[in-house]
């Protein structure tokens, strides 16, 4: 056996360190299958420990499978070693999978975004920048002290009661929205996993919109969706292209509707609510970004006028805060949750309840609030530097349209030209900007003149940032135009 040499760290137990390496010489073939350690005391003094803390180090060894302890011989390595049937020369890395055939092939995938890019329009990215953290670390500083033992446990899978009394007075103040009970979830998506889950049998119809939010529809696909679409225009969903489908149930509009962030009118509301009544479905709201409006008040949500409890809302504090904090929440009909609650269980217990408490301590503190008035502030005055921008390109010549949002945190923007394949394109260019094609799984093309639309978004960047990262975009987009 080659001379064992071992720096010890000094936060790590001696007897660990030297079974450590041993185990290593194992595994890269210097010690072979029935090979002898040399006597405990000769390995002690070599590393100038203890020989008790050799045999410690032999003894956790033995339990591990790699050597084992013979009398008047001493230790020797094991003739079949425990991990048996691979090259134990070869890196985990290198090393081939082939049990695949094990995994169902899967019936939705999404991809990832790559944000390590020059310039993000990400529709739905907030600045977190402008996250006061001082004060939610305070929130989270008194959360940790005022932390009931109870909550530490599984029980609890509707969320921290405060979290819920809070959510529902501000959804009665600021959305009209007041006979829901609340269910707490780990963001929105896994509030649409957790419908679809409890809503959805193999093959079930859900109608969605022609463009809508990929995630959604693989959290419904994944549990067995036949996904329909709904066609759209200027004004959002077709009550009229509903009506033809009939479907089991259905996703729908949320305020400012993704990706094109239309504000479905109160008819055509009215009309999916009385459809919705007509063939019997369900209604999912996911309102993930109702907070930021700048013209009049916000329309209230669907679920503000459900008489037969059938509209589900979903929103998020992803918008407010951050995704990481991965907070989001259900109001729905109080039988409703009990399903929903049921549901949840079985993915995940409960929602962390650290955040909650701190997130509750925020909103009743009125930080909440301050944020919110803070961020529709900002966000407002970046929409309009973003519309002044496009004025002027628009002046230019470039071949531009474009409807001004109500709220939200991004623009529509159609360029009259065909953009299939631009999200990679604009990536390679160091540009996260998604197109309609990414919206559109199907790639139904309804009026067939190719993917014209981007989805810019306006709030992450400051103004001088979004300048900057508009020229870029513009140059890429109409590069006769810049040239
Ligand atoms: C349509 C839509 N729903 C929901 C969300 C938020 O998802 P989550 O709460 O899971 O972060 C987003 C974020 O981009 C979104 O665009």
């Amino acid at each position: 056996m080659r001379l064992l040499t071992i720096s010890f760290n000094p936060h790590e137990k001696k007897y660990l360190a030297i079974a450590a390496s041993i185990r290593e010489s194992i595994l890269s073939g210097q010690l072979k299958p029935q090979d002898r350690l040399p006597a405990s005391r000769d390995l002690a003094n070599q590393l100038n420990v203890n020989r008790h803390t050799i045999m410690a180090a032999c003894d956790e060894l033995v339990a591990q499978g790699y050597l084992e302890s013979l009398p008047r011989i001493g230790y020797q390595v094991v003739s079949v070693l425990p991990v048996e049937g691979c090259d134990l020369n070869e890196s985990t890395e290198t090393q081939q999978f082939n049990l695949s055939h094990l995994f169902k092939s899967p019936t939705a995938s999404l991809s990832s975004a790559d944000f390590n890019v020059r310039f993000n329009f990400a529709g739905g990215l907030p600045d977190i920048t402008q996250f006061s953290m001082k004060v939610f670390k305070s929130h989270l500083n008194t959360a940790l002290k005022q932390l009931d033992l109870g909550s530490l446990h599984y029980q609890g899978t509707l969320g921290n009661a405060k979290l819920r009394e809070q959510i529902k007075k501000y959804l009665i103040r600021a959305r009209g929205l007041s006979s829901g009970e609340i269910l707490i979830t780990n963001g929105s998506q896994e509030a649409l996993f957790i419908v679809a889950q409890a809503v959805l049998q193999n093959g079930d119809n859900v109608a969605v919109e022609q463009l809508s939010y990929p995630p959604a529809c693989a959290a419904l696909s994944s549990n067995g969706a036949n996904l329909i679409t709904i066609e759209q225009d200027e004004f959002g969903i077709k009550p009229d292209s509903l009506k033809r489908v009939l479907a089991h149930s259905k996703i729908n509009t949320p305020l400012h509707q993704y990706p094109t962030t239309v504000t479905l009118s109160p008819q055509r509301r009215s009309q999916i609510y009385q459809l919705a009544q007509l063939h019997d479905f369900l209604i999912l709201e996911d309102d993930y970004d109702h907070e930021f409006h700048y013209r009049c008040s916000p329309l209230v949500p669907m679920a503000a006028n459900d008489p037969d409890g059938r509209v589900i809302y979903i929103s998020t504090f992803s918008k407010i805060m951050f995704a990481g904090a991965r907070l989001g929440y259900v109001s729905a009909h109080p039988q409703v949750i009990e399903y929903l609650a049921n549901s949840k269980k079985i993915i995940n217990h409960k929602t962390e309840c650290v955040l909650q408490q701190a997130v509750a301590n925020w909103m009743s503190e009125g930080d909440f609030e301050r944020h919110l008035r803070k961020m529709t502030q900002l966000y407002l005055a970046r929409r309009d530097h973003l519309v002044q921008l496009l004025a002027e390109y628009k002046q230019a010549g470039f071949p531009i349209n474009y409807a001004i949002p109500d709220g939200g945190m991004a623009i529509w923007l159609g360029c009259k030209r065909d953009l299939t394949g631009f999200t990679a394109l604009a990536q390679s260019q160091g540009i996260f900007v998604q197109c309609q094609q990414d919206f559109n799984d199907d790639y139904i093309d309804f009026d067939h003149q190719g993917y014209q639309y981007v989805r810019l978004g306006f709030a992450s960047m400051n103004d001088e940032m979004r300048r900057e990262a508009l020229s870029a975009l513009m140059t890429l987009l109409f590069p006769a135009i810049t040239r």
